[in-house]
């Protein structure tokens, strides 16, 4: 068995492993990083869209930015569509901030790029199999060409997502979950045609939740709300656009123009929350320790705020000997986590149908959404979540 050596040993090669990656090497620390699809797979895969300016700029900051400032589209608001009608929140407005619609796989090439161009490690095909010793040295085993290697590190971070082996390597008796399901899922299109509008539409209705974003003035990135037990067989793309057509109809004929449907696929809705995040020199980060239903765009952020705090820790620890940072390292992220589970939440309860809501509930979201959308004080708590809430002088809640 092949045995290698380094200071901080990553499971996982999507945002929250990258980026770590990329931010220790920066500040001159060592790491592996394991990743158990191939590079093609995690390069292609159709995931987030939305970035807050915080991780805009800390991608910018860091040296990885040039593609996003070109290609990415920077947006200063949102639509909130309901009753038949479009009302604007206007971020730039209300808080000063605006988002930028670039595709996770794009992040995700970026900072691979970013990695083979300083030439420090990452294995792609390589299966992490199981953790040891997290508590004294940890190990880290992996598979990799049939053959199994050992990692000894100084720190373990899972960034493996939600399905990871990360956080089951923990005892259960330790990890408290706290979680919730949505009686509803996402279907999710990406459709060769010009997104119908220059910003997001957010869309309640009497049928359910739409959206509409997009990923370049060419293609649109579109979902519905559907039951959680669908099956996409049951979805042509006839029923799919009209669908969409009916729930994001306006009163003075918004035209939703259909074309060739490239992917599609049926996402459920849940929130997450593990805690800790830390077992002894094990660390949690992003899906691995915590999923929001994607209503409030978060998710991915959410993963790059948990980097921003073990990189501070992991600084702290190798310039200065000191483990302060690292062990507040739960306590620090939850903060903005549970913070995030709540507009998330209120996003998803605002706008989607329940089963069984009658007449009184679909009058409830209407005036909830015509409060939000007539109050500036309501608009505004709105638009500074959504754009991200801001960071203290630390940087890191
Ligand atoms: P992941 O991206 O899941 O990466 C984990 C990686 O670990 C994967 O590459 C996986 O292959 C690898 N891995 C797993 N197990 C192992 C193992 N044993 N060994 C080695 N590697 C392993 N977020 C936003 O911020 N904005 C949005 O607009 C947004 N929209 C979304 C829309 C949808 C439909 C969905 C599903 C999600 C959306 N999200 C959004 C959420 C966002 O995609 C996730 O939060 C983000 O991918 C989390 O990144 P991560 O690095 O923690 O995990
Ligand atoms: C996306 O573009 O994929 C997207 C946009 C906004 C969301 C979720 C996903 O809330």
């Amino acid at each position: 068995m092949a045995k290698l050596r380094t200071q901080v040993g990553i499971v996982g090669a999507g945002p929250a492993g990258l980026t770590l990656a990329h931010l220790l090497h920066l500040q001159g620390i060592e790491s592996i990083v394991l990743e158990r699809h191939s590079r093609e797979y995690v390069e292609t895969r159709v995931r987030a869209g939305v970035l807050e300016q915080g991780t805009v700029d800390l991608l910018c900051d860091s040296g990885v930015g040039d593609r996003l400032k070109r290609e990415g589209l920077e947006h200063e608001g949102v639509e909130l569509r309901f009753d038949g009608k479009g009302h604007r929140i206007d971020f730039r407005d209300l808080v000063g901030k605006s988002i930028t619609v670039y595709a996770q796989q794009e992040v995700v090439k970026d900072l691979i790029a970013a990695r083979l161009e300083c030439k420090a490690p990452i294995h792609f095909e390589a299966e992490a199999m199981r953790l040891a010793d997290y508590d004294t040295k940890p190990k880290i085993y992996f598979r990799q060409d049939g053959e199994v290697h050992e990692i000894e590190c100084d720190f373990i971070a899972g960034c493996d997502g939600s399905h990871g082996i990360s956080r089951s390597a923990v005892p259960e008796r330790q990890i408290q979950i706290t979680e919730r399901h949505y009686p509803f899922a996402w279907l999710g299109i990406l459709a060769h045609v010009p997104p119908a509008s220059h910003e997001l539409i957010y869309t309640y209705h009497e049928r359910g939740f739409a959206l509409l974003s997009m990923r370049s003035p060419e293609i649109s990135r579109l979902y519905l709300q559907c039951g959680p037990e669908e099956n996409i067989d049951h979805w042509s793309d006839d029923r799919i656009w009209r669908e969409l057509q009916t729930r994001m109809a306006t009163r003075d004929g918004f035209a939703l123009k259909d074309g060739p449907i490239l992917q599609k696929s049926i996402t459920p809705m849940r929130s997450f929350v593990a805690a800790p995040m830390q077992f002894g020199r094990l660390f949690l980060l992003g899906d691995a320790a915590h999923i929001v239903p994607p209503t409030g765009a978060k998710g991915l952020n959410l993963a790059v705020a948990d980097v921003r705090v073990l990189t501070h820790g992991l600084v702290g620890f190798y310039r200065r000997s000191e483990c302060t940072a690292l062990e507040q390292y739960t306590e620090c992220c939850l903060r903005r986590v549970w913070k995030c589970q709540r507009f998330s939440w209120w996003m998803t309860s605002m706008l989607h149908r329940f089963p069984n809501e009658d007449d009184f509930s679909h009058h409830l979201h209407l005036a909830e959404l015509d409060y939000l959308t007539s109050s500036r004080a309501a608009s505004m708590a709105l638009a500074e979540n959504y754009a991200g809430l801001p960071f203290d002088a630390t940087g890191l809640f």
